[in-house]
């Protein structure tokens, strides 16, 4: 199956699931799972915004760390920069945060409520090289973007 179907099935099992859901937290949890077993990459997850860090939100896959402060990391530049980052080979990626020796690429999204306030960033990690494209970034801004409107309280 080409990637845009599998992104096209998880969009529609998206819909049916969450349909009507309001709570940050059931979103997140689902979406990791959702998104891990359609796609099967290695790592899906999110990292909360708390205070003026990154902490670890539901996931999906092997441990990851903690807490990232926003001048580290992949997910440090894409929540510094309020957009998707795509790391073809994190080797390559001066500050980049090895949580697991065999992720090789990585794409990170933020998430925003509808004040357009940056509440948490979408993570996910593969084992191959290279692993992520437009298709990738198209599909889940497209899905982040479904979180706009749900019920964030001050500190999810
Ligand atoms: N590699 C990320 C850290 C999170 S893990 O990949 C789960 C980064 O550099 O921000």
């Amino acid at each position: 199956m080409q990637k845009q179907e599998r992104y096209n099935a998880l969009r529609r099992e998206i819909q049916s699931v969450l349909q009507g859901e309001a709570d940050p937290c059931v979103w997140m949890a689902t979406l990791a799972c959702l998104i891990r077993e359609k796609l099967q990459y290695f790592w899906v997850g999110f990292y909360r915004v708390v205070g003026n860090e990154l902490a670890i939100g539901p996931y999906q896959g092997t441990l990851g760390c903690l807490r990232i402060s926003f001048d580290r990391g992949v997910c440090g530049a894409c929540a510094t920069r309020r957009e998707t980052v795509i790391v073809p080979d994190v080797h390559r990626f001066p500050g980049h945060i090895a949580c697991d020796a065999r992720s090789k690429s990585e794409i990170a999204a933020p998430v925003f409520d509808r004040r357009g306030r940056l509440r948490a960033v979408l993570d996910i990690d593969s084992a191959e090289l290279n692993a992520f494209d437009d298709c990738d970034r198209q599909n889940l801004e497209i899905i982040v973007d479904w979180m706009r409107d749900l019920e964030w309280p001050d500190t999810i």
